[in-house]
């Protein structure tokens, strides 16, 4: 049954009200599919997409991570340093400047985003640097969201041996650090960047409950994750955030991930919703990808290789065909999708353009029928898309699962 509950006010992690337990109790007599619970909740307090069957998939409301309450498109601030002096990359071939990113966030909460992501690691630690500057005076208006995980000195920003550390002692200095560069007195949902497959996840669960209770961070989050590691943390410290990739370009969190999600009322954040590009009309089938001086990630993802290019384009050309039959942009239409899959799916997509932004922003204004869904959903499903998602090296850190508690 999905334990999903009902929206709480933006940021808020109040307990579930009274409506919500009656329908649980509801649900649990009468025995009800998951489904209806999401479509009977969407009902009782918000108009996100329902999934029963002949409902209009409308994805305009509010959305629920968990207890947290978000506009249904949220930003990804991922951003480094650039060879050149005083650029800013993306991890794709885009670059702006610092105070270029600084009106993007600002614009973008103007314009209703509450959900922005970032991490430690960006950078590392320029990404939330930016935020913390970018969000002054408008703090409480977002759900922020930081990640730690890795083993980065904390002087220099050196990957310590490219490895993870969630160890408690380090988690602990990571998010004082994080509080000072985000200029914050809080972080509103703190998510392991990767399992730690040296430390037991009751460890992690435990050292983020305790800095719930001082004060530091509000709700818990894991990336990529493996599905026991999952339930264990759960168990410890209940999750506000599953953060997976996901979009029409990698589909692989309906098998299980979503699923589980839905049984715990887990919300789910979809990482690179717009296949790093891909979907947006961003990449053709002869792009090549530059290695210097600034690395596009795609130059080594073996998915936008140029053998596997041309086949991989059947999926952009539908994009592009629903995007016109819908009166949408294919970023749009892309990210419509995603909303459509589950009432608490939210998408951050990354941009280093205010337009862009803009205009992702409007997804959340699309819908579908649901004979239109079925029949996209179909459309999607028929395209096997060729190369793996992520290389080898990356991919490895991707549904890992903890160390047991001893
Ligand atoms: N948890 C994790 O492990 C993890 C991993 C990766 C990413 N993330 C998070 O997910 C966020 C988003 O992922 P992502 O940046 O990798 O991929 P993405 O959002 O799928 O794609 C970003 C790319 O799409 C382009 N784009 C955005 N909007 C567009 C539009 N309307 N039209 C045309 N092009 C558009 C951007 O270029 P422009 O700059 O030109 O718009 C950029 O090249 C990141 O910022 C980060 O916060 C998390």
């Amino acid at each position: 049954m999905s334990t999903h509950p009902t929206p709480a006010r933006t940021g808020d992690d109040h307990l579930p009200p009274p409506q919500r337990r009656q329908l649980l109790r509801a649900a649990a007599t009468l025995g009800v599919a998951p489904w209806l619970l999401s479509a009977c909740a969407t009902a009782a307090g918000d108009a996100a997409a329902g999934t029963a069957p002949h409902r209009t998939q409308a994805a305009g409301a509010r959305r629920r991570l968990g207890p947290l309450e978000v506009f249904p498109v949220g930003l990804g601030c991922q951003w480094r340093p650039g060879a050149a002096p005083g650029v800013v990359v993306d991890s794709y071939s885009s670059r702006f400047d610092r105070p270029a990113a600084i009106r993007l966030i600002r614009q973008a909460v103007d314009q209703g985003v509450t959900l922005i992501d970032t991490a430690e690691a960006y950078g590392p630690f320029l990404s939330e640097e930016i935020v913390g500057e970018a969000l002054q005076g408008i703090r409480d208006q977002v759900v922020l969201e930081t990640k730690f995980g890795f083993d980065i000195d904390p002087g220099t920003g050196a990957r310590q041996s490219g490895g993870r550390n969630s160890r408690p002692e380090h988690i602990r200095q990571v998010v004082d650090a994080q509080l000072r560069r985000l200029r914050t007195d809080r972080i509103d949902v703190l998510i392991q960047h990767r399992v730690d497959p040296d430390v037991p996840i009751e460890d992690v669960a435990g050292t983020v409950r305790e800095l719930i209770g001082a004060g530091k961070v509000r709700q818990f989050g894991l990336s990529e994750p493996g599905l026991q590691t999952v339930r264990r943390a759960h168990a410890v410290q209940p999750l506000a955030v599953i953060q997976n990739e996901y979009s029409m370009l990698w589909r692989g969190p309906e098998a299980q991930v979503l699923p589980l999600c839905e049984e715990l009322g887990i919300g789910f954040v979809c990482w690179s919703p717009l296949g790093q590009g891909f979907l947006a009309g961003g990449v053709k089938a002869d792009s090549r990808f530059a290695m210097a001086p600034d690395m596009d990630f795609r130059a080594i993802s073996p998915r936008f290789a140029p053998e596997v290019l041309p086949a991989n384009m059947a999926l952009a050309d539908l994009v592009q065909t629903w995007a016109r039959r819908k009166n949408a942009t294919p970023a749009q239409l892309s990210l419509a999708w995603l909303l459509a899959q589950r009432p608490w799916i939210v998408p951050i997509p990354g941009t280093t353009n205010a337009a862009h932004m803009t205009e992702n922003l409007g997804a959340a204004a699309i819908s579908f029928t649901a004979e239109e869904l079925r029949q996209l959903n179909a459309a999607v499903a028929a395209i096997r898309i060729q190369g793996d998602r992520l290389p080898p090296a990356v991919a490895v850190m991707s549904g890992v699962e903890a160390a047991p508690k001893r």
